[in-house]
């Protein structure tokens, strides 16, 4: 089994599948590591793991349309199964996101529906949240809002702010990715007509 990540930045979660697959926790290959920052901390990450890593400069395609068509070439030269986001802070556009549906899922930093976009934590304690969290979903055109596969819930704490609450979250992150894209490996979880099955039932 196949995997590509697409990251922006630190890559705790990428370094999260880097171990699981190391250990033979998650019977899979990674087979590149994509970013569109060349400074990431993913790209050395992987390159320190021996997986191919690339960065590509937005600022040097005329449109995002060009972006991604590059970046999308890229990715499937490496022939993934599957397509992570992990971290990953720039847009995709509608079409390549759609073309790939079911095999790109996204890994978000509260717990969907609520809080799409950025700065979760500090949003969820600025509405009074009592629980947050993570959760993992398929991408589509939706920003955020694709069908979600698993989530990990923490509590807010007394004396939260957005750097503590973010650190406990994470810290779900890691083997909520590992786990999930164990489930998606395995053929236990599939997208069919835009809905979540495991194990051959829709949820
Ligand atoms: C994580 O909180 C992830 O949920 C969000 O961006 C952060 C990436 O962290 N999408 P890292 O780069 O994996 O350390």
């Amino acid at each position: 089994y196949r995997i590509a990540v697409l990251a922006s930045g630190r890559g705790s979660n990428l370094q999260a599948l880097i171990d699981a697959a190391a250990s033979q926790a998650l019977p899979a290959t990674l087979v590149g590591v994509f970013s569109d920052r060349a400074d990431a901390l993913a790209l050395e990450r992987a390159r320190g793991a021996g997986i191919p890593a690339l960065a590509l400069d937005p600022g040097a395609f005329p449109s995002r349309a060009a972006f991604d068509l590059e970046l999308f070439a890229q990715i499937d030269a490496a022939a993934p199964d599957l397509v992570v986001c992990a971290g990953y802070m720039r847009l995709l556009g509608a079409a390549p996101v759609e073309a790939r549906a079911g095999r790109l899922v996204n890994i978000h930093p509260s717990l969907l529906p609520a809080f799409k976009g950025l700065r979760t934590h500090r949003r969820a304690l600025e509405a009074g949240a009592r629980e947050h969290g993570a959760s993992i979903h398929f991408v589509t055109a939706d920003l955020d809002g694709g069908p979600v596969v698993s989530q990990a819930r923490v509590p807010v704490l007394a004396g939260d702010d957005a750097a503590t609450l973010g650190t406990r979250v994470l810290a779900r992150e890691h083997p909520l990715l590992v786990e999930t894209v164990r489930l998606l490996a395995a053929g236990r979880v599939v997208l069919h007509e835009r809905r979540i099955h495991l194990d051959g039932r829709a949820l």
